[in-house]
C-alpha cells in the first residue's frame, strides 16, 4: 500500500499527515477557469470526461496534493432520478421542487451517470500510484434538501418541515436516494476510485431523533448496498456541522473516517469516536481566504489539536477568492517546509 491516504484510512497515524482540500479544483485556479469557459454549462462540464478529468488532475500538478477528488457534483444523482437541475451564475443550483406525489413514481435512469465513470477511469490511469483518487456522492438527506427546496437555503426549513409532515414520502425519497447513490458509488469504485466520500453537508441543526432517521439510517442503507456489491474501498463520511450527532454517526455508520467541519474540536472528537477511526479536516476556509498570520495560526491550531490517523483538509471548500500562494503555504507548513503566507 503506497498511498499515504490509504494508510491513514486503515488506521495508521502518519506524520506529517497527508493533505488535500475540498473544492481544490475550482474557480480559484486560472487553469480551471480556462477549461470552464469551454463548457456549455456546469452540468455539461461534469458530463464531459475529457474536461472533467483534466480539472480533476490540475490541483495535483500545481500543488502535489495527496489526493485528487473527482470533478463532478452531488446534484448529478437527482438528474438520474428525472429531476431538472441547472446552475445559475450568482444563485447556485436550481431544481424543480419535488412533491410527495412525484416521490411515489420517481423514474430512474442510472445510465446518464456513465460519463462520470469514464472520468474516474481516465483520471486513475493518469494519476501516479502514490496519489489517491476520491470518488463521492452527496448524503441522501443533503441531496433531498435540494430536491425538496429547489435550491440552496440557509436553514433548510422547508425540507425539515416536509420530513415531519410528509414522513412516508420523505422516508421513501431517502431510501431511493440511498439506493441510487449506492449504485453510483459502486460504479465509481469499479471505474477505479480508491476511496469514496459521502458529503452530508447539511447535517447541522437536526433534532437527534431526526438526525438518526434522516442521516444515519439512509447512510447505513447506502453503505450496506455498497459492501454487498463486494466493494471494499474505504469510505469517508462528512456529517458537516452535526455537533455531537457526529459522534453517533461515527459509531453507527460503518465509515473508515469521519471528516470534521470547521466547528469540530478535533481533540475532543478523537476522544469520543472509535479508537482507530481516521479523522479529516478542518482548517477554517475563511482563514484560507484571509491569509497571513491569521492563516498561519489557524493551520497551527489544526496541527496541534489533531491526533491519531488524520488527513489534513479544510472544514469546507476552497473559496474562489483564495490565493494560490496561501494554498501552497498551507501545504508547506503541514509538510514541515518553509511556508510563505501572503
Ligand atoms: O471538491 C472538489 O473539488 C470536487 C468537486 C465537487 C464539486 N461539488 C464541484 C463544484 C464536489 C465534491 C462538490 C460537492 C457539492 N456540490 C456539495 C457538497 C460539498 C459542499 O460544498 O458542501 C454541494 C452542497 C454541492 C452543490 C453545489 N454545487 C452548489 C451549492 C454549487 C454552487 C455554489 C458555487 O460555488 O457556485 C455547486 C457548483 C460547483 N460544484 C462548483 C464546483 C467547482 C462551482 C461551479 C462553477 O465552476 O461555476
Amino acid at each position: 500500500m503506497n498511498q499515504p491516504i490509504l494508510e491513514v484510512l486503515s488506521g495508521t497515524m502518519k506524520t506529517p499527515p497527508p493533505i488535500w482540500m475540498m473544492r481544490q479544483a475550482g474557480r480559484h485556479l486560472p487553469e480551471y477557469m480556462k477549461i470552464r469557459a469551454t463548457a456549455k454549462d456546469f452540468i455539461d462540464f461534469c458530463f464531459s470526461p475529457d474536461k472533467a478529468a483534466e480539472v480533476t488532475l490540475q490541483p495535483i500538478r500545481r500543488y502535489d496534493m495527496d489526493a485528487a477528488i473527482l470533478f463532478a457534483d452531488i446534484l448529478l444523482v437527482p438528474i438520474a432520478l428525472g429531476r431538472s437541475v441547472t446552475f445559475e451564475k450568482g444563485v447556485g443550483p436550481i431544481l424543480n421542487p419535488i412533491s410527495p406525489e412525484d416521490i411515489l413514481s420517481m423514474p430512474r435512469d442510472m445510465s446518464v451517470l456513465e460519463p462520470v465513470y469514464e472520468t474516474v477511469s481516465r483520471v486513475r490511469s493518469e494519476l501516479s500510484k502514490d496519489k489517491t483518487l476520491i470518488g463521492f456522492c452527496g448524503g441522501p438527506w443533503t441531496v433531498a434538501t435540494y430536491m425538496i427546496e429547489g435550491r440552496g437555503s440557509p436553514q433548510k426549513q422547508k425540507a425539515k418541515h416536509f420530513a415531519y409532515v410528509n414522513s412516508d414520502a420523505m422516508d421513501q425519497l431517502l431510501s431511493d436516494l440511498a439506493d441510487a447513490s449506492a449504485d453510483y458509488m459502486i460504479g465509481q469504485a469499479k471505474a477505479g476510485a480508491d476511496v469514496l466520500k459521502i458529503f452530508e453537508s447539511w447535517a447541522e441543526g437536526l433534532a437527534p431523533a431526526m438526525f438518526d432517521r434522516l442521516v444515519i439510517k439512509p447512510t447505513q442503507q447506502m453503505i450496506k448496498k455498497i459492501r454487498e456489491a463486494g466493494i471494499t474501498v474505504p469510505i469517508i463520511g462528512f456529517p458537516r456541522g452535526a455537533g455531537l450527532n457526529a459522534v453517533r454517526y461515527a459509531h453507527k455508520v460503518k465509515v473508515q473516517a469521519c471528516a470534521a467541519g470547521t466547528d469540530m474540536p478535533l481533540n475532543e472528537f478523537r476522544g469520543l469516536i472509535p479508537a482507530h477511526m481516521a479523522t479529516q479536516g478542518n482548517l477554517d476556509p475563511l482563514a484560507l481566504r484571509i491569509g497571513g498570520d491569521v492563516l498561519k495560526s489557524a493551520v497551527g491550531q489544526v496541527l496541534s489539536t489533531m491526533s491519531g490517523p488524520h488527513i489534513f483538509n479544510l472544514g469546507h471548500g476552497v473559496a474562489p477568492d483564495v490565493k494560490i500562494e496561501n494554498v501552497q503555504a498551507v501545504i508547506a507548513h503541514v509538510r514541515g517546509g518553509d511556508p510563505k503566507y501572503v
